[in-house]
């Protein structure tokens, strides 16, 4: 089963300015006139960097949660420009990151470096947004099991932290491509990914399991039967409201 909160998460990546948060109002807007369902999901929004402060400042008693996009493996402060602790993200209010990007995973981060940023975020109490998936060659190879798994391993080391991850999967080939898995695929890889956590971390927690990649407000209806996930993290769509809304919309149609 499935928890019963649903989790839209948007990921703007290198999108955004200070006036962007106009797009937060309104889908910040919309959630309270959706009196029917809004007790059922929750709405988190990753904006870049440099606009995590005053976001975090100007939707701290709305509904909309605001996420890191991503944070250093070092805590507290250190020598290493440019960057940014989980010590840093928790003092602007900020309560989730979002760890393990395939986009900074190109750029090199390793499962170490994960690891290490996953352990930190924890331990300043962010609740961490952990993104898996495989690329075009390992699922054509069918090893996406394997991929997702090993992923996992590397990064979660016991059952406690489970709380506090959201794991987010994401194929790698359907992120911005507009390609998606199919129905049935996407069910498979979702329970399979749940059924092996449980048993490797020996939990009777249920892992949250979110899917990501190409998530717009079509792909979402053929989606929304899985019971298995628990909610989208939404890149693309998620820089326009109308598109973040249409998105929860055909959810709940
Ligand atoms: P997309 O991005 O929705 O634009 O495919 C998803 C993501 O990268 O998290």
């Amino acid at each position: 089963m499935a928890s019963s909160i649903k989790y839209f998460i948007g990921n703007w990546k290198m999108f955004g300015i200070p006036s962007s948060y106009k797009i937060l109002v309104n889908i910040n807007r919309y959630f309270y006139r959706d009196k029917k369902n809004n007790k059922k999901y929750k709405i988190i929004m990753a904006p870049p960097l440099t606009l995590l402060q005053d976001y975090s400042k100007k939707f701290k008693s709305s509904k909309i949660y605001i996420s890191a996009q991503n944070c250093y493996h070092k805590d507290n402060f250190g020598s290493h420009t440019g960057q940014v602790s989980p010590f840093m993200i928790k003092k602007l209010g900020v309560k989730y990151v979002i760890i393990g990007h395939s986009e900074n995973r190109e750029s090199g981060e390793t499962n170490e470096i994960i690891k290490e940023k996953v352990k930190i975020a924890l331990k300043n109490n962010l609740i961490v947004i952990f993104c898996i998936g495989e690329n075009k060659s390992e699922k054509r190879k069918k090893k996406t099991f394997g991929v997702l798994k090993r992923q996992i391993l590397k990064v979660i080391k016991n059952k406690l932290s489970l709380r506090n991850i959201i794991i987010a999967y994401e194929p790698i080939w359907s992120i911005g491509t507009g390609m998606v898995p199919s129905k049935n695929e996407l069910q498979k890889n979702t329970a399979m990914l749940k059924k092996f956590i449980k048993r490797k971390f020996r939990s009777n927690y249920n892992p949250r399991i979110l899917y990501g990649g190409s998530v717009d407000k079509n792909s979402v209806k053929e989606f929304k039967s899985i019971n298995e996930i628990d909610g989208f993290l939404i890149g693309g769509a998620s820089k326009s409201s109308k598109n973040f809304i249409d998105i929860i919309k055909n959810f709940y149609k």
